[in-house]
């Protein structure tokens, strides 16, 4: 695997390939998805054992109502994560388009997967709505951040911020499409979320891995730092601790919970496992940023 992607395939041929996917499958949720059905409140929305205080004394205070209700709150807060980060990248791939040329297929296929990620947004929302939940809004440093790094990442950044976010999106919707326990509107939403971003996670790969070796020291030592810094960030910021208010609980207290949570942290890890194997293959994990990954409770044991 590591060989595979160090060594990318021609970028012409990978992305009429990709193009070719994509008119072949790309689905438009508002029609694909039965949005009609109601949502079954006596059923979990995400796996149990993926919710941050799975395990936790707060977790064996709630009845089982209220762990459901959890689910749901925190599978929206995962989506409204997903948003924030879409709205990211659509403007970062818009940047990368500007300088380039349009008859190329690789920035055709960028125009494309912009177009996938503004279907993907619409169906995050409602999806949101449709799980009783509000808009769990960023808190403002985040959303700062966002605004900072959309308008001036470079190509690397650009897409391994990408894939990390896909990767950890990807481990998460995997499990719950295949765990037929999981309420059809939350595996249903998964499922198409995966297949079309198994298209995006391969372009991004062999885009980070051509631009990287092409950069000097300075450019990957700030890349490396960079991209630490916001999958750190990104990971905190899954879970609003507003989620747990819905369900009556203190948010500062439980957030607390969750942090210290064994369960959870080896549940991140689990997410980022993808992301972070690409990275070291890549090199991208070296130097002083894999210390914020490790203080990020990004690399280590998973489960
Ligand atoms: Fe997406
Ligand atoms: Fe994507």
């Amino acid at each position: 695997m590591t060989t595979r992607l160090l060594r990318p395939t021609d970028r012409e041929d990978i992305a009429q390939r990709l193009l070719r996917s994509s008119a072949k499958a790309s689905y438009d949720p508002l029609t694909e998805i039965d949005w009609d059905t109601p949502v079954n409140p006596d059923v979990y929305a995400i796996p149990p054992h993926r919710i941050s205080l799975y395990g936790t004394q707060l977790w064996d205070q709630l009845s089982e109502a209220q762990r459901k209700e959890l689910s749901r709150q925190e599978v929206a807060s995962t989506a409204s994560v997903g948003i924030w980060f879409e709205s990211i990248l659509m403007q970062m791939l818009i940047r990368h388009a500007y300088d380039r040329d349009p008859t190329t297929q690789h920035v055709q296929y960028s125009y494309t997967e912009i177009a996938d990620e503004c279907r993907h947004s619409v169906m995050f929302a409602r999806f949101i709505a449709a799980m009783g939940a509000p808009h769990y809004r960023l808190d403002p440093v985040s959303r700062f951040l966002g605004r900072v790094f959309k308008a001036t990442s470079n190509g690397p950044l650009t897409f391994s911020a990408a894939l990390f976010v896909e990767e950890l999106l990807d481990q998460m919707q995997r499990e719950m499409m295949a765990d037929d326990q999981i309420e059809p509107l939350a595996r249903a939403v998964a499922r198409l979320h995966v297949t079309e971003e198994a298209r995006h996670m391969r372009y991004a790969r062999e885009e980070l891995i051509r631009d990287w070796p092409q950069r000097g020291a300075l450019t990957r030592a700030y890349s490396r730092i960079s991209l630490a810094l916001v999958a750190a960030r990104a990971a905190d910021s899954l879970i609003s601790p507003d989620c747990y208010a819905r369900v009556g609980l203190d948010p500062k207290q439980a957030r607390r919970a969750a942090r210290r949570n064994p369960h959870w942290r080896a549940s991140k890890i689990w997410f980022a496992r993808q992301a972070v194997e690409t990275f070291t293959a890549a090199g991208l994990m070296s130097g002083p940023a894999q210390y914020i990954w490790r203080a990020a409770g990004l690399i280590g044991h998973s489960a």
